[in-house]
């Protein structure tokens, strides 16, 4: 639990309710939330499935591991509590984002369940969505697009996800994809099926 450090701080209830923001979009607010292993093929999919709801009128974001490294969470690493900080924040973003009416994809390697428990924790019920992207780690490893298995199998990276630290899978994720026998199209169709049958677009 992050610790409340400002006081004297009174929360204000906006003008625009986030079911009028919701009314306009026409869809309510979700987060889809892509987890697996490194080369797993989350940010591929988390973006098909973007360019899928966009196509279908629908109001959508991506949030994606290494561009928000990039940016918000610049000044975090790969330790176990750099990367709760990481999906903390990430989580506390795509609430914002849920309530401004958007649909969210993050492509997150979250490694930690309790970390992403947390970011469900935050959401109204149905509104979390999480999709464990699941590939083994053989096939990670020989897709490998930017050679970091290679490097951490080698000791130049230290604490990679799947080498020396840890990867826990979602024992209760709304969705499993099969990413090591199915393709990026079919994966996203997947996703796009289960929004609609359970009533999110
Ligand atoms: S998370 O564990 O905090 O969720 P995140 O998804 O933001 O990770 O970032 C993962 C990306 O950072 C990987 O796709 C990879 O490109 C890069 N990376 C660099 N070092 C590591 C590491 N030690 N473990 C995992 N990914 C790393």
């Amino acid at each position: 639990m992050t610790e409340q450090k400002a006081t004297n701080v009174t929360w204000h209830e906006n003008l625009v309710s986030t079911e009028d923001r919701c009314k306009l979009a026409g869809h309510k607010g979700a987060v889809l939330w892509f987890t697996g292993l490194s080369a797993c093929g989350k940010s591929t999919i988390a973006n098909e499935v973007d360019f899928k709801l966009h196509s279908l009128g629908k109001r959508t974001s991506v949030l994606d591991g290494d561009n928000v490294r990039m940016g918000l969470n610049k000044n975090l690493g790969f330790s176990a509590e750099d990367r709760a900080e990481n999906i903390r924040r990430i989580g506390e973003v795509s609430k914002l984002f849920a309530n401004a009416g958007l649909i969210t994809t993050t492509a997150f390697i979250s490694p930690y369940r309790a970390d992403r428990d947390a970011v469900r924790a935050l959401l109204p019920e149905g509104q979390f969505i999480e999709i464990y992207v699941n590939a083994s780690l053989e096939t990670c490893e020989a897709r490998d697009p930017k050679g970091l298995y290679k490097k951490a199998r080698a000791g130049e990276i230290k604490g990679f996800t799947g080498i020396d630290d840890p990867y826990e899978a979602p024992e209760n994720a709304e969705l499993v994809l099969d990413a090591d026998n199915k393709g990026i199209e079919e994966l996203a169709d997947e996703v796009i099926a289960y929004l609609e049958s359970n009533g999110v677009i």
